[in-house]
């Protein structure tokens, strides 16, 4: 089904269904077809706001109008476009490509493809991601970093539903839902000329905002519950469970990097935790963002930041000691491992750069830690999967 109607700009303020206003915990059909480096298995909404919003993607879902996702990094955009996609009945993958991620000249070969011989080392023909997800949903998030000269190309693939591979002059039909994604304000790139503003338009034809973290504070301590029980099952650790001051540190930190942060910090304090209650000083909020943080923060909460702020490594690791922590050079190991792992959003690349080691010493890291599966059914299929999360996402 083609939809050609104009949505309003469908947010959090919209009326819910009566099914949308109850607590929700979304599991995917199957989710061990998702790739590792889509971490989460369920969705928490809880928050009124979110539970809302979750209904209202559910009913844009089974249509084909083309989605913009707006919201702040870390706030769940691409589960929400995966959300979309399982409810969507559409039977092709689901393939997410960041559009950050490739140089002007490669991303048009990417996304449209190419005929062998288009370019110097295009040996053999190859179909472009638009092909790769036919009868199914594409995922272009950060699409504020499409280059303006790929804007007027796509721009054209949605309106005659065609794609042309470079090299050739025969237009292949698609069938593709796209839903693009987007952490910086579209208008003001529109209004500054770097984003064609038709192509806005086609894209803008619904709209989800997906408010921060610190909007929907009733989403924080569950998903705070949900982390602690994925990262515990990970870890191989028992169930633990947050002290009132931890509880209380969670729901008073404005969260500048959103769901991502709140895992990453769930993540620490289970590591440095070592008797089954999370405590507010295992919460490592970051220093960097302290300076922005005090202006947001209430007045109340600022005690809290002074004292991460103050959260050196040596301190960390005094701590550590005094608590006579067992196993400590195990516990620091894994704690730095997994922490660079999720820093570099489980990029085995990056993270063995980040942590100046070879991706072969990291792997053997990954695997000890059970975080890599130590047995692979085939070196060739392991290896494609990983070469494929580091850019893009096949499911
Ligand atoms: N509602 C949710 N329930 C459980 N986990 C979630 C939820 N939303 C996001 N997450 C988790 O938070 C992390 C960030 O989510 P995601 O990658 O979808 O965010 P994003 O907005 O695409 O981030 P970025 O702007 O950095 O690309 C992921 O690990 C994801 O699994
Ligand atoms: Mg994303």
């Amino acid at each position: 089904m083609e939809w050609e109607g104009t949505l309003p700009r469908l947010g959090a303020h919209q009326a819910p269904s009566e099914s949308a206003i109850v607590n929700k915990l979304l599991t995917f059909p199957d989710p061990q077809a998702h790739p590792l480096s889509v971490r989460a298995r369920a969705l928490v909404f809880e928050d009124p706001k979110s539970a809302r919003l979750l209904d209202t993607v559910e009913r844009v879902a089974p249509t084909d109008a083309a989605l913009l996702i707006i919201g702040e990094t870390g706030t769940g955009k691409e589960l929400i476009a995966r959300h979309l996609h399982e409810h969507s009945g559409r039977k092709g993958p689901f393939v997410a490509v960041n559009c950050g991620a490739f140089n002007e000249t490669l991303i048009e070969s990417e996304l449209f493809g190419y005929e062998a011989g288009a370019f110097t080392g295009a040996a053999r023909a190859r179909e472009g991601w638009f092909e790769a997800a036919r009868g199914g949903t594409l995922f272009l998030d950060e699409i504020g970093d499409l280059p303006i000269s790929q804007q007027v190309k796509l721009l054209r693939v949605l309106q005659e539903r065609q794609v042309v591979r470079v090299g050739s002059r025969t237009p292949i039909n698609i069938d593709v839902r796209l839903v693009a994604a987007t952490n910086v304000d579209l208008t003001q790139a529109v209004e500054s000329g770097h984003f064609r503003r038709d192509l806005w338009y086609r894209l803008n034809v619904a709209t989800v905002d997906l408010p921060p973290l610190r909007d929907r504070p009733g989403d924080i301590l569950p998903l705070a519950d949900h982390f602690i029980g994925q990262y515990s099952s990970k870890l191989r650790l028992p169930p633990a469970a947050l002290s009132d001051d931890a509880r209380d540190a969670l729901i008073r930190y404005p969260w500048p990097g959103n769901i991502r942060e709140l895992e990453n910090v769930i993540h620490y304090a289970l590591i440095v935790g070592n008797d089954g209650l999370i405590r507010e000083r295992d919460l490592k909020f970051p220093v960097v963002s302290c300076g922005s943080l005090l202006d947001q923060r209430p007045a109340q909460s600022v005690h809290a930041i002074g004292s991460a702020q103050n959260t050196s490594l040596e301190e960390v690791l005094h701590r550590l000691i005094d608590q006579a922590t067992p196993d400590l050079f195990d516990h620091v190991e894994t704690m730095l491992v997994n922490t660079a792992y999720e820093f570099c959003e489980r990029n085995q690349v990056r993270t063995a750069r980040l942590l100046g080691i070879s991706r072969n010493i990291l792997r053997s890291h990954l695997m000890r830690l059970n975080i890599l599966p130590k047995r692979q059914p085939s070196s060739h299929g392991r290896a494609a999967n990983t070469a494929a999360s580091d850019s893009q996402l096949v499911c």
